[in-house]
């Protein structure tokens, strides 16, 4: 049974928390396939609102098997809290859960220094990073000397490899008036952590062609989204590793002959946090009204998120970057008492009309918009297209023909009831309902 990407196609926060678990009832594995603690997927069973940083949204399926796979940057720190806080809630972790030895650890200085550079940068060079480390560890990996989970195995070796990188930092450290941590206060933080973390810790691209060959039913969460890939989305305003679906690959170790299905995630509107273009922010009553409906605050920071209009060039261009075979459209049921709704269609550039997404230019660039009628009714109850009111419905149905891809899932609140399913995740891979 090949395996099933989702994928986030905007700037995070779509609900990838919400549909994995979803899908998750029918997935016998869920992979994490990059990232780091800089993610906050929620998860909200009945009144329980639960936020997974470092583990795989399955994890409340007691049938699923959870991986945390290679393209993955992990602090044990977090992942220690996360699985004691889980395990507290009565959920079963051992046995259950699998790290690779191969996915990058976050040390103590790695949010030291990402702080210390978002602390210094001048208005307009701030990325607005979550400062969890993220850039830093991933710099490290790119330069061949970062510390993996699997040397957490043999202590000797993380306090080598620490001391030379503390070496390569200080300079960079005491230029933003950093303090230079001390290698063996890091160590004795490591050490309870690495004896804890030990048991889970496993070649876990075997683990997945090993379920795949078994005809399991595999699901590999993106965390981030498309438009903060490292390579294809607003450099530099973007995070540090590949967020897209071709990343789940090289990230969870399978080849792209084992991906069945990409499902791309998007908003009904568009949320942006941290720094960077956004073409279709609402700086208005609009936009905080959407905040508030929405809630849109950072599951991992608190920072108000951006708020805007969809914008239909950045999910065709998301489409394309990823494959995408199916939408999920998810908190529709956000706009409902918006007198008019709008999306992006096109932009006017310098260089004339384009219903491109100009990534690269985005600040010469004037979404042009398509307005439609708003609707007043509740959309929590609605299970099927059919129950939602006529506004709505042709607003969803314009979307899906807009961006070329079909409906899987329409979201219409947080909880996993609050769902019109169209297709299956896992079903043959015929033409979409
Ligand atoms: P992720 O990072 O993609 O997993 O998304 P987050 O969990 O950071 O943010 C999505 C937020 O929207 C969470 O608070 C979810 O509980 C919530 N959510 C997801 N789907 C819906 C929906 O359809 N309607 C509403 N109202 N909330 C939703
Ligand atoms: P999930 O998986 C939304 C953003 C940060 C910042 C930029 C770089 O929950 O969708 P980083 O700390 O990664 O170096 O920050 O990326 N960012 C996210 N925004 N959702 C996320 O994850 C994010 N992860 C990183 O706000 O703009
Ligand atoms: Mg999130």
């Amino acid at each position: 049974m090949p395996a099933v990407v989702i994928v986030g196609a905007q700037w995070g926060d779509e609900g990838k928390g919400k549909v994995v678990d979803l899908y998750a009832e029918a997935a016998d594995m869920v992979v994490r396939y990059a990232g780091g603690p800089n993610a906050g997927h929620t998860l909200v069973v009945g009144d329980v609102s639960i936020v997974v940083r470092l583990i795989p949204s399955g994890i409340l399926r007691p049938q699923t098997r959870c991986v945390m796979a290679q393209g993955m940057v992990v602090d044990p720190a977090v992942l220690a809290g996360e699985i004691t806080a889980l395990e507290a809630r009565g959920h079963v972790i051992a046995g259950r859960l699998f790290v690779s030895d191969r996915a990058h650890v976050i040390l103590p200085y790695h949010p030291l220094i990402d702080g210390l550079r978002e602390g210094a940068a001048a208005a307009g060079a701030k990325i607005g990073t979550t400062k969890r480390g993220i850039g830093p560890c991933y710099e490290d990996k790119a330069a061949r000397r970062g510390v993996r989970v699997g040397d957490l195995r043999d202590l000797r070796r993380v306090e080598a490899l620490v001391a030379s990188n503390l070496r390569a930092w200080s300079p960079v450290i005491r230029d933003l008036g950093g303090e230079v941590p001390d290698v063996a206060r890091i160590m004795a933080e490591i050490a309870p952590l690495a004896e804890r973390l030990r048991p889970l810790v496993t070649d876990t691209s075997a683990l997945i062609e090993g379920a795949l060959k078994a005809g399991q039913r595999v699901l590999l969460e993106g965390a981030q989204g498309t438009l903060l890939d490292v390579d294809h989305g607003t450099y530099p305003f973007v995070t540090s590793s590949s967020a897209v679906s071709g990343g789940a690959c090289a990230g969870a170790g399978i080849g792209p002959t084992r991906i069945r299905r990409v499902v791309g995630l998007t908003k009904a509107y568009c949320t942006r946090v941290g720094e960077g273009p956004f073409p279709t922010e609402l700086d208005d009553a609009i936009g905080e009204r959407i905040r508030k409906a929405g809630h849109e605050f950072g599951s991992v920071t608190g920072r108000p998120r951006r708020t805007g209009w969809v914008d239909l060039p950045a999910l065709r261009y998301a489409a394309r970057v990823n494959g995408l075979d199916g939408l999920a459209l998810t908190k529709l049921d956000v706009l409902t008492g918006l007198s008019e709704v709008r999306a992006c269609v096109a932009y006017d550039t310098p260089q004339g009309r384009t219903r491109e997404l100009p990534v690269d230019a985005l600040e010469t660039a004037t979404p042009v918009y398509e307005t439609f009628p708003g609707w007043s009714e509740d959309l929590a109850a609605a299970r099927a297209i059919a129950d939602l009111p006529e506004a709505a419905r042709s607003y969803v149905r314009f979307v899906a023909a807009q961006v070329e891809v079909p409906i899987d899932i329409v979201s219409v609140g947080a909880r996993r009831d609050e769902t019109i399913t169209l297709r299956d995740a896992f079903a043959a891979n015929t033409t979409a309902s």
